[in-house]
């Protein structure tokens, strides 16, 4: 259950022993760090009147919510063999997976190279190559696959010219969804029951992971995915993004799709208003994909059974976002200020009904056609 709180007005402690409850973790390695992250209660005013959820902060580990799943992937291809030890790691990243692979790098001894594309904040990119790592970034986005293929294609090439690298596949690695079974027991721990999970899509690795561990520990268990406009996953065409992190233009294999009740795509402006009201009302705060689950979770905490209780994993936090959705210029520049999001989403029955450009729902999920394709690949616009 909860940790015991510190009141601030308390007298000091006079003795170890009465430090002991208090004691934060130590850790011997930094990887010994990723997990057991806190939850945030998050209520009015962000949320209506006693209509509140639980934010599982995962901008708590070395690097982000990809810590636990860039560990994960390593140690396992390291038991199975597929990565030798001294081996070079290579990765299509839009940069929170980078920064779990370095952590990787530096736990277990490996070169790691990523590769993104220009979009990719200076501060990660900057962060990546302090920790080592090799930061490619891809130049003109793939005519179909947008730059989502141009940056699998670079892999390609760099898996070639490094004998013996290997690559971790997070879009298809059925290890990258194993990963995130601990999250969902420190949830199970931390709150004690879960009646609705609200999490954002782009691999499929943490909802599919969390999603399907909470609903053996609670049957009736709703599960809310969270996608960005123009972004193919659940059957949406591709089209220009700005949001990262969570979305994509190809049809990842790990997305569990037999898990979701219901999905809600949310546009830029709209969780860019979210990241910033969390980042005034309650302090804790992330970027795209914190803004639109915490959009979403507000909403499923409003509209649902008063007794529910609602947990939504924020990804990461908000450092890497202050040159963007925390900065007025930028936003102006990408028409994405001011965009107050409306009290409910529209709804369509179902997913490709229409191309959706704001904040819209769907209760019926199914795999799109386009994800039935061995390499996951399908009909995709010139997007990320
Ligand atoms: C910031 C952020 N949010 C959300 C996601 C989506 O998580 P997943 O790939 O587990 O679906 C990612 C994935 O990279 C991410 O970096």
């Amino acid at each position: 259950m909860m940790h015991p709180q510190p009141s601030l007005l308390a007298p000091a402690p006079s003795s170890p022993a009465q430090l002991l409850p208090l004691a934060a973790r130590s850790a011997h390695t930094p990887a010994a760090l990723v997990g057991d992250t806190p939850v945030l209660w998050v209520g009015e005013p962000f949320t209506a009147a006693g209509r509140g959820f639980w934010a599982k902060l995962e901008g708590h580990n070395p690097g982000g919510l990809k810590d636990r799943t860039a560990l994960y992937m390593v140690a396992a291809a390291r038991e199975r063999g597929q990565l030798r030890p001294g081996a070079r790691i290579v990765e299509s990243t839009s940069g929170t997976l980078g920064l779990g692979l370095a952590l990787a790098g530096v736990t277990y001894g490996h070169p790691v190279s990523v590769v993104t594309d220009p979009d990719m904040e200076p501060q990660v990119a900057g962060l990546l190559r302090a920790y080592g790592a090799e930061v490619h970034t891809v130049t003109t986005a793939h005519p179909v696959g947008g730059w989502q293929q141009a940056r699998r294609d670079r892999v390609a090439e760099l898996l070639a010219a490094h004998p013996g690298a290997w690559c971790p596949d997070q879009y298809h690695n059925p290890d990258n969804v194993a990963a995130y079974r601990p999250l969902a027991h420190e949830l199970v721990a931390q709150l004690g029951r879960v009646d609705t999970l609200v999490v954002s899509v782009g691999t499929g690795g943490h909802s599919g992971g969390v999603g399907r561990v909470l609903r053996s520990f609670f049957p009736s268990l709703r599960v809310v995915g969270v996608d960005t406009c123009h972004s193919t996953i659940f059957g949406q065409p591709a089209g220009p993004r700005l949001m990262r992190g969570l979305g994509s233009s190809i049809y990842p294999g790990n997305v569990a799709y037999d898990l979701f009740d219901e999905v809600h795509w949310v546009a830029a402006g709209e969780a860019v208003w979210a990241a910033r009201q969390l980042a005034r009302t309650r302090y804790a705060t992330g970027g795209w994909s914190v803004g639109a689950v915490a959009l979403v979770a507000r909403w499923t905490a409003r509209t649902g059974p008063a007794e529910q209780r609602v947990a939504a994993v924020f990804p990461d936090g908000p450092h890497r976002y202050v040159g963007t959705v925390f900065d007025d210029d930028w936003c102006r520049r990408h028409d994405v200020l001011g965009h107050v999001p409306a009290d409910d989403p529209a709804e369509i029955t179902q997913c490709a009904e229409v191309v959706v450009t704001h904040w819209t729902r769907c209760r019926t999920v199914r795999p799109p056609r386009s994800a039935a394709r061995p390499d996951g690949t399908g009909l995709t616009g010139a997007a990320r």
